[in-house]
């Protein structure tokens, strides 16, 4: 394979998680070793909307110590975007320009980090690149909290979501339970179609401190199913806590937050979730009358850094750095993807996956994984996910706080 010489932009897109900048840092830390043959390394600000606006940092004007500081920085350090790219072959206006900014700043190197859309994104510009004949290796680097894109055994940005859910249920469930009267506490769990994540409630009830029930999207929601299942746990033990996702729909289609509202919707057609926890806290305020708590974990549960977990900060870095060693030895058009070994203790292998397999795919929770009633997860779950939070993830310190990374974010000049 040929030496391609250029300069490489990378770009985050989609809801940020707590280890989407540890991939960063594997990307830029990479990208800037690649001195042979990555010439300039830029960072899109808002992802694909900075490529179209031309704005873009040159990261190799940044501190090394704080580009190593990424690695504990939550949320999207370079800010992110959801914005759906029409299909070239009805609209190229995007694509045009997106090839003339590329010519331009000679890019022959594009990372994008992101979930389902924004592999989809990354797949488009890929195929797009290809038919105009512009040279360019095109690799995702996978990043979603909801754990659901294809082809992968997890995703970055998960463990860590998981290791906080988990941890707050457990801490959730000694304050729920301080009073001697009766009590039903929701809590709401992010997931827009898949349910790895509410499934990681199941964790604090492994350790003894957990919710009675659990709901995902991979069932059909039953408001009168999930009253009968509650009222029966009430009856006997007065404290019930439920853990349920945000993206439950009823069969006919309709999210909890929809039964007593509308609710708007963004670029990609994705209705703006939560608040599913108050509504069911009423309903069962309503029907049995005891004290209740809607508990919504929203973006916490996202940005909690103090709680990732160590296997996924160092696997997040490991995907950044490979999508650049995969790019600079000729690949091009796949996503950095995980797989474990079928047999014996964990361990994160690397596979790539073709972009064309993973956009607009999604990965549920299988269902021999969920209970026959549907309201719980078994053990297949908590021998997938345990491996994956292990380990504690040490956050920089100053005056007590976080001491997060601080880019000077200098603009690009073309
Ligand atoms: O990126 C996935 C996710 O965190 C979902 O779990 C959640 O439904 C969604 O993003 C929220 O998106 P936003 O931050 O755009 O409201």
């Amino acid at each position: 394979m040929s030496k391609l010489i250029g300069n490489a932009i990378f770009g985050q897109s989609g809801g940020p998680t707590a280890v989407i900048n540890a991939s960063a840092a594997g990307v830029f830390t990479e990208a800037l070793q690649q001195t042979g043959v990555i010439r300039k390394v830029y960072g899109a600000a808002h992802g694909i909307v900075g490529i179209l606006n031309e704005k873009f940092y040159d990261m190799g004007q940044e501190d090394p110590s704080e580009l190593e500081l990424l690695k504990t920085t939550p949320s999207s350090a370079l800010g992110s975007c959801r914005y759906k790219l029409a299909k070239a072959e009805v609209d190229d206006t995007d694509y045009k320009r997106l090839l003339e900014v590329f010519k331009k700043y000679d890019i022959r190197y594009f990372f994008y980090n992101g979930g389902n859309d924004s592999m989809d994104t990354c797949n488009k510009i890929s195929k797009y690149l290809q038919n105009a004949g512009y040279e360019c290796r095109v690799m995702g680097v996978p990043k979603t909290i909801d754990n659901d894109l294809f082809g992968t055994d997890h995703c970055p940005g998960f463990a860590s979501a998981a290791k906080y859910i988990a941890t707050t249920i457990m801490e959730v469930y000694l304050d729920a339970r301080v009073y001697d009267i009766g009590m039903i506490t929701v809590i709401e769990i992010m997931g827009r179609h898949a349910g790895w994540l509410t499934a990681s409630a199941a964790l604090a009830a492994h350790k003894g401190h957990g919710p009675d029930l659990i709901y995902l999207p991979e069932i059909d929601f039953d408001l009168d199913k999930m009253m009968a299942d509650v009222k029966r746990i009430y009856a006997k033990e007065k404290k019930v806590i439920i853990a349920v996702s945000e993206g439950v729909q009823t069969k006919e289609g309709k999210f909890i937050p929809e039964l007593v509202g509308e609710v708007s919707v963004d670029a990609f057609g994705h209705k703006q979730l939560g608040g599913t926890a108050s509504v069911l806290a009423d309903y069962f305020k309503k029907e049995i009358g005891c004290k209740v708590r809607g508990i919504e974990l929203s973006l916490m549960q996202r940005c909690a850094a103090h709680l990732a977990s160590k296997t996924d900060v160092d696997e997040s870095f490991l995907a950044g750095q490979t999508a650049v060693r995969c790019a600079v030895d000729g690949m091009t058009d796949f996503m950095v993807g995980f797989q474990r070994p079928e047999s014996g203790p964990y361990a994160c292998e690397i596979k790539l996956i073709p972009l064309s397999e993973v956009a607009n795919a999604e990965k549920k929770v299988p269902r021999e994984w969920i209970n026959d009633e549907g309201n719980f997860v078994n053990e297949h779950f908590i021998n997938y996910a345990l491996p994956l939070i292990q380990g504690e993830s040490t956050v920089a310190i100053e005056d007590g706080l976080p001491r997060f990374a601080r880019l000077k974010k200098v603009q690009a000049e073309g």
